[in-house]
């Protein structure tokens, strides 16, 4: 199954080394991330959730939740995490889905068969609080993915759903943002009262609404 941006992110049930969970029910109305590993017990997967376990409280302050999924058993995870924990620092402090018969994978279409019939990719989906699903990312196994930059775009996709604007290349919280274009000169006067300019009639730049 592909899942698309703007789809009503599959829900599941599955265990996961924090217990059973029904997936919309775990996410309630706020926002989650959902990400597979390829394998328990190899090297970049086990720096990623070292990574993403220490960036966990500035996931919270966003009101986002984070689920790890590999095609491993809870069993194994668990005994993962402890390497995890002597390698990087870092408990797994989320829960990470045993997705051994590939219910989740195969729902999210996280096996790509012409990079690994037996593993998933790096995927990522960021769910809204309307469960829809807001950002994909796809990496393969070979590279680990960057955590910080994941914060950066749910900075972006949380400020465009409150305000008419969008976020141009590079920005990061706190730079000026892009007014858009359905809202006339006259509107963004009202709307957005710090001021804009217009570098191009269809580029008009502003600071950032919520600041
Ligand atoms: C890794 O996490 O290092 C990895 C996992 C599967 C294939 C290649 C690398």
């Amino acid at each position: 199954m592909t899942v698309r941006l703007g789809d009503i992110a599959p829900d599941f049930t599955a265990d996961t080394t924090q217990g059973p969970i029904s997936f919309h029910e775990w996410k309630g109305t706020g926002w989650a991330v959902l990400f597979s590993h390829p394998r328990d017990f190899t090297p970049v997967c086990t720096t990623e959730l070292g990574a993403a376990a220490k960036l966990k409280p500035e996931f919270e302050k966003r009101n986002v939740k984070m689920i790890g999924l590999s095609v491993d058993p809870v069993d194994s995870h668990r005994k993962w995490e402890q390497d995890i924990a002597d390698v990087t620092g870092q408990q797994v402090n989320f829960p990470m889905i045993g997705d051994h018969d590939r219910k989740v994978s195969d729902l999210y279409g996280m096996i790509h068969p012409n990079a690994s019939d037996t593993m998933t990719v790096r995927s990522v989906f960021v769910v809204g609080p309307d469960h829809k699903v807001k950002l994909t990312l796809t990496y393969p196994a070979s590279t680990g993915r960057n955590f910080a930059e994941l914060l950066r775009v749910i900075d972006s996709l949380q400020l465009t759903s409150g305000y008419a604007v969008a976020t141009p290349a590079d920005w990061k919280h706190g730079d000026d943002v892009i007014i858009t274009n359905a809202v006339t000169d006259e509107e963004a006067k009202t709307r957005f009262p710090k001021g804009f300019q217009a570098k191009k009639p269809y580029l008009r730049v502003t600071p950032q609404p919520n600041l």
